[in-house]
């Protein structure tokens, strides 16, 4: 991971490799500091101004080699100040640290006071810029073997803020950089091929953090949880050699209070079943862990921030496969809850394991339960890959998702769970079926057939199927697992009140 700290001084004392200046297109002067350090190199970006070499354009990137003693400079372009938003900078200072990174910069330093405008204050900015380059240089290259030596990378970058600010601006950055760490590891642990991030990996993974970081971590193995009679859960994972597995783990940060549970659904590869997926949607399967991999770092996080919270994480682990064993349409299964569920199609596998893990999870009377999952792909044709759907029983609740949505820039859209959808889950045999054959309103009849397995408990869904999975960079969002919903959450807890 690369790491953000904070300093300050002056322009010309700087002693990072690059630094990394920003200029709206329609202030396009230097001001202040900038006029008397560009004096000290020769002019040099008032000539590229001058001779149009750099126009401040969105996401325009100038490098300026301004002689030996100075170092490289970076002029960065934000367009135009009006249209500005917190996603455009994380476009800008993703895509420039990038483009440092390729052309060999080993460490930059972001002029902070370049960047700012009136409609978003010193945090906002720290919080992002920090954001922005840790996440938008994110790879993983653990399975890479070859021209190892050819990989260029970035060791440091530094935000150069006022004297007045380097205190509180430290603070900033460094609980951003709890959360971008979050995110990191999530996404690593998505990225881990399902031949080896199988349930008990995950299970095991989790115990681990869990020790470094004093959650208390319980595991139930299948015998456990055939005790229990977790039907739903363990009929998904019946196909597997590798077994399911549910995960608690507990952070105790406020003694007695009332815990909020986060649920997350970890299929750690989804075939389909026997309703196999074909294969263009079965490539990249091994997201449908995000969910849980997102709430062990979220978990882990809590404590890493100190919060006065109790928050329990469920992890909800099975390998959706086909064999002999497999679970099948038709068959009828018995939840821990009590209730009987018609199976009407194997790949609707999240929502059994999660109805099992939710209904677990009022044993710890929460006062909000959470759950997160990769449940459809329905959600693509009404949001696209950018925001999830969220439904839920509780108004209050959801509104506090909403404004955690806000300050995360993980947008989500909230959902109605209009009961005629009911109908659709209306089983002939058992107390409910956990699908229909059609494909309307499916998210809305996922959140329905979940809410059968929770009682009066505040509770919400996130649907991140759509967004889990990033087929472009785009922002801090680069291709592959995006570790969407943490930053979500991670504001959420911190600003739970
Ligand atoms: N894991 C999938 C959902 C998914 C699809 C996630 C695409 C990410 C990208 C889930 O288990 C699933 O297959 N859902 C089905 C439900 C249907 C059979 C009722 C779906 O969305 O098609
Ligand atoms: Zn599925
Ligand atoms: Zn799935």
């Amino acid at each position: 991971m690369v790491s953000v700290n904070v300093v300050s001084g002056r322009l010309e004392g700087i002693k990072e490799q690059c630094i990394v200046l920003a200029f709206f297109e329609d202030r396009l002067k230097l001001e202040g500091e900038l006029a008397g350090f560009d004096s000290s190199i020769g002019n040099a970006i008032a000539s590229a101004i001058k001779n149009k070499d750099f126009k401040a354009e969105e996401s325009e990137v100038k490098l300026l080699y301004a002689g030996k003693n100075a170092g490289c400079i970076a002029l960065l372009g934000l367009g135009k100040e009006e249209k500005f938003t917190l996603n455009k900078l994380a476009e800008v200072v993703s895509g420039a640290s990038k483009k440092l990174r390729a052309s060999g910069i080993k460490g930059f330093a972001v002029y902070l006071s370049s960047f700012k405008n009136k409609n978003y204050g010193q945090k906002e900015y720290l919080e992002k810029i920090t954001l922005s380059i840790v996440l938008g240089l994110y790879r993983f290259l653990k399975f890479k073997t070859e021209d190892l030596d050819k990989i260029k990378s970035l060791g440091n970058a530094s935000i150069i803020v006022n004297k007045i600010d380097l205190a509180q601006s430290a603070k900033i950055v460094s609980e951003a950089s709890i959360f971008a760490e979050a995110v990191e590891k999530t996404r690593d642990l998505v990225s881990t091929p399902p031949n080896i991030a199988v349930p008990s990996y995950v299970a095991d993974y989790a115990k681990e953090i869990a020790k470094k970081n004093s959650i208390k971590c319980t595991i139930l193995d299948e015998k456990q949880m055939g005790k229990l009679g977790m039907g739903c859960l363990l009929a998904v994972g019946m196909g597997s050699e590798n077994k399911p597995r549910m995960v608690i783990l507990e952070y105790n940060g406020n003694g007695n209070e009332k815990p909020i549970v986060l649920v997350g659904k970890g299929v750690t590869f989804d075939t389909g079943g026997v309703n196999v997926k074909p294969p263009a949607y079965m490539t990249t399967m091994k997201d449908d862990k995000a969910s849980a991999c997102g709430v062990i770092h979220v978990m882990e996080a809590c404590v890493k921030l100190k919060l006065n919270l109790n928050v329990i994480g469920v992890l909800a682990l099975a390998e959706n496969m086909i064999s002999g064993n497999s679970y099948r349409p038709d068959d009828v299964l018995k939840s821990y809850s009590g209730i009987t569920v018609e199976i009407i199609n194997t790949d609707a596998e999240g929502r059994l394991v999660l109805a099992d893990a939710l209904s677990y999870s009022l044993r710890y009377k929460p006062k909000a339960i959470i759950d997160i999952a990769t449940l459809t792909g329905a959600s693509i044709i009404a949001l696209g890959y950018f925001a999830s759907p969220v439904l839920g029983n509780n108004q209050e609740l959801i509104e506090k998702i909403k404004s955690a949505s806000e300050k995360s820039l993980e947008k989500i859209w909230h959902f109605p769970l209009w009961e005629e959808y009911e109908e659709n889950i209306k089983s002939d045999i058992a107390d409910v079926r956990h699908a229909h054959d059609g494909i309307d309103a499916g998210v809305m009849v996922g959140a329905i057939f979940l809410k059968h397995f929770i009682d009066e408990t505040p509770w919400a869904h996130l649907d991140i199927g759509n967004t889990a999975w990033a087929k472009q960079d785009r922002g801090w969002i680069v291709k592959g697992p995006t570790g969407f919903s943490v930053l979500l959450l991670l504001n959420l807890l911190r600003d739970w009140e």
